[in-house]
């Protein structure tokens, strides 16, 4: 226990300064990021109170990160035009999306049976190929959702033995689907 807190100290810090020196660059990354359907979903149902937010658009959301969310509500806000009032409950919405955004696990759902399986055989058991059809299924669902899935597969056992194969062939997959497509 001690020596678990004396090593998450360091990396606390780590982390807090390298946020602080990329915050720069972040809020471009966080602009140029936005996808246009989904950032204006997330806009109607933060600023104007319309609407829930898609679980496409929150897998979108949740691509972008927990960090990306807070700093683009965050620059619309202070960019004006907002009573105070009105402000309180932005941020109270805005923390309501991104927390049922994380709540719903869009990764769950498996969109096609057929590519399912080409994928499961090609990460895990190094047996056929991945096609281009697929690949599109594979990169709609997101890296994200891709890195879940297949973690959580490596977790539900069975790959002691060579998981690091798995991720190896699982980041190749990925790449190859993202350059063919
Ligand atoms: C939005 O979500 C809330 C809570 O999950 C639900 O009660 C409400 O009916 C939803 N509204 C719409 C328009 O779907
Ligand atoms: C990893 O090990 C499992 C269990 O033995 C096996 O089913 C799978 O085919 C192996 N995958 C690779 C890529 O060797
Ligand atoms: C990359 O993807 C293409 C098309 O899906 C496939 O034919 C090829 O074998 C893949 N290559 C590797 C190295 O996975």
């Amino acid at each position: 226990m001690a020596m678990a807190s004396v090593h998450m100290i360091p990396a606390f810090v780590v982390l807090t300064l390298v946020s602080c020196s990329t915050g720069v660059a972040l809020a471009q990354v966080c602009q140029r990021m936005t996808d246009v359907t989904c950032g204006r979903e997330v806009v109607a149902s933060v600023f104007d109170n319309r609407g829930n937010v898609t679980e496409k658009c929150c897998g979108v959301l949740l691509q972008l990160g927990e960090e990306c969310h807070n700093t683009l509500v965050e620059r619309r806000i202070a960019a004006g035009g907002y009573e105070d009032k009105q402000v309180v409950d932005i941020i109270r919405r805005s923390f309501g999306v991104w927390s049922t955004c994380s709540s719903i696990d869009s990764c769950k759902r498996i969109t096609d049976p057929t590519c399912g399986r080409e994928i499961v055989q090609k990460v895990f058991h190094g047996q056929g190929d991945v096609s281009g059809s697929c690949c599109g299924v594979l990169l709609q669902k997101g890296k994200r959702c891709h890195t879940v899935l297949v973690g959580e597969r490596i977790l539900a056992g069975g790959y002691e033995t060579n998981a690091t194969q798995v991720i190896r062939a699982s980041v190749a997959l990925w790449n190859n689907c993202s350059t063919v497509i």
